[in-house]
């Protein structure tokens, strides 16, 4: 067979002060070469494959060094000397896709919502395509659990792994009734050992309709809330009002009291607004601000909405996503967007999918028990393909869930020649089906953050090693 040694079609490099970093994009293993070397690694490979002399080829640094190097790059599949690698590798990677199975619950508590965001992906969808405006009835609800127990009973070797339900809606404590119907519900199926030790209720809120009781409630069972708030109060009110136009932040800054005073820790949802932009700093403060423990932050899903977002948003968000991460990590807090891609890229593990729908792994249920995919098409319902009287159904089965499932970088196209395809996880394919009629286009905005994460992960990498490695001369 032909050992020519060459450089791996998902070889990619950045280059920064004299350095050049090489990495493959699916294994996500830099090796960081000084330009003096560099410049010779190309005619040292040449030589090598031609079976020169190595003193034929004219070089003024030690050529140890350049084959310590050459060692590394083939050590990391950044060179390799099988042109089948390459094609082996992808094949591996694809094949671990398309096996959907449920472990996380998006219940649509209601469509209902007393706020009137400007930029709601949710409402403007359930408003446009004129659905019944409707709670879930508890008895749906029960049916609910029972099909969610059933989904994930199947699989025994994976039912103890970590699960999450999450109330959402429509504002959820709209109807408090069936949120704390299924609390007090999932308690005893846990106590029964028909749910997992390991499920996490998780409540998203505008947090207006927070009560002490409710907080009570969420202490005793466990509950993660996360509160949705766009940064201080002058870029939360920018988008975020009541349905007659009131401002909320004086409600968000209530309901987190209400958590400080009863000790319950509390996440936030964020959502990158204009306004939050321009206010980076408060925005970044408001998490030390209402005292939360945890937080998220969407940059702003433009599905067909009403909102104009200027040119560089994307830009703007990418950068703003890396220093709030720096922020944070150097607080202790963490921030789940960032944090995902950097236990891959510290793992070196491959990040298939960047939300629980794209993999196959969610259902969302209506109000009315009809169950989806993604809860971006709770208005259409496209994607929406059984209803949860239905315990017979198979997700693995399901032409929907199988492709799905399949929704990553590693079998999109356009994304083979990408530097960030091991780590990206494909970004909202509702937005790429919104914009471009298919889950299967990419949200360009998303790019510019994997891509722009990637290239920052890769040289805190390096500022973390050489200052390692200055401590160790330092002695
Ligand atoms: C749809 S709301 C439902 C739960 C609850 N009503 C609330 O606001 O927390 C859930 C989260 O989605 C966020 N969101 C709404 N529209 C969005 C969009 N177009 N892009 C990104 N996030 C969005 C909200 O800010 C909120 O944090
Ligand atoms: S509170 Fe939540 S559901 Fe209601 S409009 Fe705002 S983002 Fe949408
Ligand atoms: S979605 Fe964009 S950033 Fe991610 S791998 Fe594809 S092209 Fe690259």
């Amino acid at each position: 067979m032909d050992k020519r040694l060459e450089f791996s079609r998902f070889a990619h490099s950045f280059s920064k002060d004299g350095i050049r970093a090489y990495f493959n994009s699916l294994r996500l293993k830099p090796v960081f070469v000084p330009n003096e070397i560099d410049e010779f690694l190309l005619p040292y490979i040449d030589a090598l494959n031609k079976q020169k002399s190595l003193n034929q080829i004219e070089i003024d640094v030690p050529i140890a060094e350049i084959k310590n190097t050459v060692d590394q790059l083939i050590k990391n599949k950044i060179v390799i000397s099988d042109p089948l690698f390459d094609e082996a590798v992808i094949t591996h990677f694809k094949g671990t896709l398309g096996k959907p199975y449920i472990k996380t619950a998006f219940l649509l508590l209601t469509n209902r919502c007393n706020f009137n965001c400007s930029y709601c992906f949710v409402e403007k969808d359930i408003i446009a395509n004129k659905q019944t405006l409707i709670n879930m009835s508890i008895e749906t609800a029960l049916k609910t659990l029972d099909f969610f127990t059933e989904m994930i009973r199947r699989d025994q070797d994976q039912f103890e792994e970590e699960k999450s339900i999450i109330l959402y809606g429509g504002e959820p404590l709209l109807n408090k009734e069936t949120a704390i119907f299924i609390i007090e519900e999932v308690q005893r199926r846990k106590e029964k050992g028909t749910l997992p030790a390991k499920l996490n209720i998780n409540l998203i809120t505008n947090g207006s309709l927070v009560t002490p009781a409710l907080v009570a409630l969420f202490k005793k069972h466990g509950v993660k809330m996360s509160l949705s708030v766009d940064g201080n109060e002058e870029s939360t009110n920018a988008c975020r009002c009541f349905t007659n136009g009131k401002p909320v932040y004086q409600e968000i800054s209530r309901a987190a009291a209400l958590c400080r005073d009863a000790d319950l820790p509390f996440g936030l949802s964020v959502t990158l607004s204009e306004e939050s932009l321009d206010n980076e700093e408060a925005t970044m403060n408001v998490v030390n601000e209402l005292g939360a423990v945890s937080l998220g932050l969407n940059p702003l899903l433009n599905a067909d909405l009403p909102i104009e977002l200027k040119p560089d948003y994307g830009v703007r968000t990418a950068d703003f996503l890396i220093r709030a991460y720096k922020k944070f990590r150097a607080e202790g807090i963490s921030e789940d967007r960032m944090m995902r891609k950097a236990l891959a890229f510290a793992h070196s593990s491959i990040y298939p999918f960047d939300c629980e729908a794209a993999g196959g792994n969610q259902i969302v249920v209506s109000p009315e028990g009809e169950v989806g995919l993604c809860h971006g098409f709770i208005g259409d319902k496209k994607y929406f393909v059984t209803t949860v009287d239905n315990l017979e159904f198979k997700p693995e089965e399901d032409p929907v869930y199988l492709e799905w499932a399949k929704r990553s970088p590693i079998s999109i196209d356009g994304c083979q020649d990408c530097p960030a395809l091991g780590i990206c996880g494909g970004g909202c394919a509702l937005v790429g089906y919104r914009n471009e009629g298919s889950i299967w286009n990419v949200d360009s905005n998303f790019c510019l953050h994997a891509q722009k994460t990637l290239e920052w992960m890769v040289w805190d990498l390096y500022d973390t090693m050489t200052e390692e490695i200055g401590k160790i001369f330092d002695g």
